[in-house]
């Protein structure tokens, strides 16, 4: 397994091209699902998870086309196509390595009137259930059985007929298999308390440019009326708001001065208020946001919440940043029941962090030292990274697979800011 070898100390000077969007590609590529024509996705990141859903969507008949990329693009040009599908099955074997798989199961209802979907199971962030999906679809229409670890769902005469739903809990993934399958059901669906994230907005964005009809795009109440069919389109994927927040802390913690090129700050709220609230210099400049630091980091106190609230997928990476701050600084936890899996391995660096239940306090050290860690999972595998950066000495982060299903030529994109990285290549 690959190895990444930090030497900390280095302040990250200059630009930062941000990919697009993993958890907006993750979700716009089973759009190719939903129709017989071409969907053309661009700034597609180079991301083992989007190689993975490339996999998926080729294992149920739909094809996939890589055709290089264009220069204002970070990310790759795809277009898929299922002039018909092959197979409406998601098998275990693919399901448990990428839970996103489950995203197929409301476009494979939309088109084909039937799915049959590995349940995804837990993983090292909590057990991940998807019963809000089941509950969305079935209050659409369909008829939902579970058999031997498999979600059996079919649409009685073919068709989804519509209906309205809402959520007892904001859900990303439920609300976007709800509106994927609700784009060619034969009635009007209603989804309320959806779930708002910029990624949700893009979803939308891409349905309507195939044809879709959707009202409230962007609030919590989305009103989607069915058409009978969707044509092809071609759509560009946003930026990732996550990895641009990502390198922005790892501009803090090395006071560094980095511009974070391609980065949309109106996406980005709660983030950019957290970096000034830690005493960043945060602007918005033609080509992104430039983030800088002098200083070490003030104490910040941040609850993570459903957008537009603190993104849960920020919090390891501040955690890291608050480690070589000031005072005491506050983190809870609110939407993954275990998602503190980089704290032992951040004290493993010399961290004084305390986690009471859902609570974690991080008080500020005036230096780290490098050490040989573990990555958990994608966000907590940042964390140590930007730990890293900072650290006296030596860190090697090892199972960096976590790291690659989220952060496209993550070395590269640091070593050119001058950061003393590199992978070491285990064969
Ligand atoms: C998406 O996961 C993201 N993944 C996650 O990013 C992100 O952390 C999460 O949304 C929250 O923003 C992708 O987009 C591929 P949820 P998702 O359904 O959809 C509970 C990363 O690091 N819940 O919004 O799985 C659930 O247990 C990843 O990029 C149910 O109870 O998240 C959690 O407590 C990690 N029943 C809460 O809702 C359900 O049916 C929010 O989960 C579904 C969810």
């Amino acid at each position: 397994m690959d190895q990444i070898v930090i030497r900390g100390g280095q302040r990250l000077k200059g630009r930062i091209p941000i990919s697009g969007a993993k958890n907006a590609a993750l979700t716009l590529l089973p759009c190719a699902l939903l129709t017989d024509e071409p969907l053309t996705l661009r700034n597609l990141p180079r991301l083992a998870d989007v190689d993975g859903f490339g996999h998926l969507l080729n294992q149920l008949g739909c094809s996939t086309t890589i055709e290089g990329s264009r220069p204002e693009d970070f990310g790759r040009v795809m277009t898929a196509r299922a002039t018909t599908l092959t197979s409406t099955v998601a098998p275990y074997d693919i399901v448990r390595k990428m839970r996103a798989s489950i995203l197929v199961l409301g476009p494979l209802l939309a088109r084909a009137g039937e799915a049959t979907v590995s349940l995804p199971g837990g993983c090292a962030i909590g057990n991940r259930p998807i019963d809000l999906h089941l509950k969305a679809l079935e209050a659409f229409g369909a008829e939902i059985e579970l058999a031997s670890g498999y979600v059996k769902a079919s649409a009685p005469g073919g068709r989804l007929a519509g209906g309205r739903f809402t959520f007892p809990v904001v859900s990303v993934g439920a609300t976007e298999n709800a509106v994927m399958a609700a784009v060619l059901a034969s009635g009007t669906c209603v989804l309320e308390n959806a779930a708002r994230e910029p990624e949700i907005v893009d979803l939308c964005n891409c349905l309507v440019a195939m044809g879709a009809h959707i009202d409230g795009i962007g609030t919590e109440t989305l009103t989607i009326e069915g058409v009978d069919r969707l044509h092809g389109a071609t759509y560009r994927v946003m930026a990732d708001r996550i990895e641009a927040g990502s390198y922005a802390c790892a501009a803090v913690i090395t006071q560094g001065d980095v511009e974070l090129v391609g980065a949309n700050a109106a996406e980005m709220d709660a983030t950019l208020a957290a970096l000034r609230e830690a005493g960043a210099t945060v602007e918005e400049t033609k080509a992104g946001i430039r983030v800088a630091m002098s200083g070490r980091a003030e104490p910040v106190t941040l609850s993570t919440a459903p957008y537009p609230g603190f993104a849960t997928d920020m919090q390891a990476q501040f955690m890291a940043m608050a480690t070589l701050g000031t005072g005491a600084s506050l983190f809870t936890e609110t939407i993954f029941e275990n998602r503190y899996m980089h704290v032992p391995e951040l004290a493993r660096m010399g961290c004084d962090i305390q986690v009471k239940g859902r609570t974690a306090i991080v008080r500020g050290v005036e230096g780290l030292v490098g050490a040989p860690v573990m990555a958990t999972d994608l966000r907590a595998s940042m964390s140590l990274i930007i730990a890293g950066l900072a650290a006296e000495g030596m860190t090697e982060v090892n199972r960096v697979y976590h790291l690659d299903r989220g952060y496209e030529r993550l070395e590269e994109k640091l070593q050119a800011v001058g950061a003393d990285i590199e992978r070491i290549s285990a064969g």
